[in-house]
């Protein structure tokens, strides 16, 4: 199915569509979030009366338009008290259209943005509405037989805007929610592909691919075991040493001319973590397909970052391969030494993330960025501390520690800082060696984890995204986030980024 988003500039109840869309605020008595009239506004009393429709943030209605405007239906969603109106309100109600567009086969329908208060510009709730509906759009079907033999449909909603004044600049920011979402499936596709397609390989064709398709202003290099072995990458080589499937360390670059900055984007790029010779229990295992999805959320970036054109360099490094217990696999007590020089003792093969990323942070501290972010699927801790939900942010610089939680605050991605405190430096230490990948502690995991990596980046300003929490939804109850993967990071990166 395709979704297509305009911007509308005649009138809304003039125009011939499906469906037309229209938001509902919560109030003693519920208020349509525009000034409709005359035989419109009675009908629409009526049909909320008799449903005892209330406006509750997500609920829906469905009545006729009796021929008070040119749409053949009238879908009225519930937007909930005005005080606590945000672009989520706005991203739900979005996916909410889309998937009532979708299971109502209908080919066209016009939203008609609320008319809010005067701290949201109108480009922003469109912006916000359109990037719900193209996120609420995303199935992974692929392996679905019946819905495969579906013909595709074209899709289109139309946004009507009250003043026509801005319609080129909704215009802008519908296509360039757009780039956010689709960046975002971009990465759910990869998490949800099955592990023994999405292999190391599968990733590094995805990366080869993406610079393909640049046109030359995205390079890539891809390294096999015997360059990562030239280079001195002991850590991540003795993860992928149980691995049937061969290892790549991958490095994608955009240049855009005349930047100032440079940034490093690093994502854990285990494409399945059975736990390694420390097996993981069945029930632990069933989803360690997604433990590559900060490097999905790396290359979701990648596979749009032209159209993004952000003004900065960008680096995306990702060190791929399996935690598997095979012959040849690390062991506990074994001694690697990283790119960096460090060494580092195996106190548990299921803590491979660090140790892979141990090689990719000291690979991107060498590119002497003004920053390096870390996206992984690292800790089972910090999704006892924050939820599922919540991504776990830690950084050893305050600014740029800031600067993510604003970017994560505008996509409604949410993240929660923990500290990186000295105190418990003495958990990570080695009895043989200057690093130790586990504790043997049941207590911070997230933090040591993250104290670990802080080893790797040669102190340069660095942020760590703890996300096994959020890259994946259990269930469906986020109207934009279906069960699977879920592209979390794609779209605070982007915001971060421009
Ligand atoms: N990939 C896991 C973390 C994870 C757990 C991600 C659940 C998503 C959902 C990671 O490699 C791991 O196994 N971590 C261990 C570390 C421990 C052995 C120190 C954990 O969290 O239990
Ligand atoms: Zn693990
Ligand atoms: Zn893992």
């Amino acid at each position: 199915m395709t979704l297509k988003l305009k911007a509308l500039k005649n009138n809304p109840f003039k125009t011939k569509a499906d469906i037309l869309i229209l938001g509902v605020w919560n109030e003693k008595k519920p208020r349509v979030a525009y000034n409709v009239k005359g035989q419109l506004a009675a009908l629409l009393t009526e049909e909320m009366e008799d449903a005892g429709f209330k406006g509750s943030e997500g609920e829906i209605l469905v009545c006729g338009s009796a021929g008070t405007v040119f749409a053949k239906k009238i879908f009225l969603i519930g937007l909930g008290e005005v005080k606590n109106f945000g672009a989520e309100t706005m991203r739900r109600t979005g996916a909410l259209s889309a998937k009532n567009l979708k299971m109502k086969k209908a080919s066209s329908a016009i939203y008609v943005l609320p008319e809010v208060s005067k701290n949201y510009q109108t480009t922003q709730v469109a912006a916000a509405f359109a990037e719900g509906a193209y996120l609420g759009n995303y199935k992974f079907s692929k392996y679905k037989s019946e819905e495969n033999k579906k013909q595709t449909r074209e899709q289109e909603i139309l946004v009507a805007v009250k003043s026509v004044a801005n319609l080129k600049q909704i215009e802008t920011s519908i296509s360039r929610a757009r780039l956010r979402a689709d960046a975002t499936c971009y990465a759910r596709d990869l998490v949800n592909e099955p592990a023994s397609i999405c292999v190391p390989k599968h990733l590094a064709e995805h990366a080869l691919e993406i610079a393909k398709e640049s046109k030359g202003k995205v390079s890539v290099k891809v390294f096999n075991r015997e360059e990562c072995k030239k280079r001195g990458m002991g850590a991540f080589l003795s993860v992928a040493a149980g691995a049937g499937e061969e290892p790549y360390f991958i490095h994608l670059s955009y240049k855009p001319k005349g930047a100032k900055k440079k940034i490093a984007l690093v994502g854990k790029g285990i494409t399945f973590d059975s736990g390694g010779l420390q097996i993981k229990p069945g029930e632990s295992m069933a989803t360690m397909k997604l433990d590559m999805a900060g490097a999905a959320a790396v290359l979701g970036v990648f596979s749009k970052i032209v159209e993004i054109s952000p003004k900065v360099e960008v680096h995306g490094i990702i060190a791929a391969t399996e935690n598997m217990p095979g012959p040849g696999a690390y062991k506990p007590g074994d001694i690697f030494r990283a790119m960096n020089g460090k060494t580092i003792e195996i106190g548990h093969t299921d803590a491979e993330g660090r140790v892979t990323l141990a090689d990719s942070l000291s690979y991107a501290a060498r590119l002497k960025p003004e920053a390096i972010i870390d996206l992984a699927t690292l800790t089972g801790a910090c999704m006892v501390a924050l939820g599922e939900e919540v991504g776990g942010l830690m950084s050893n610089n305050g600014l740029l520690a800031e600067k993510l939680k604003e970017a994560a605050a505008q996509s409604g991605e949410k993240i929660w800082e923990l500290p990186l405190i000295r105190e418990y430096h003495h958990l990570i230490r080695g009895a043989h060696a200057d690093v130790k990948n586990s504790s043997g502690s049941r207590y911070g995991g997230a933090i040591t984890a993250g104290l670990f990596l802080e080893e790797f980046v040669n102190n340069i300003p660095w942020a760590h995204l703890d996300i096994a929490g959020p890259a994946w939804a259990e269930r469906d109850t986020n109207p934009y986030m279906p069960l699977g993967g879920t592209g979390f990071g794609v779209r605070m990166l982007i915001n971060f980024l421009i």
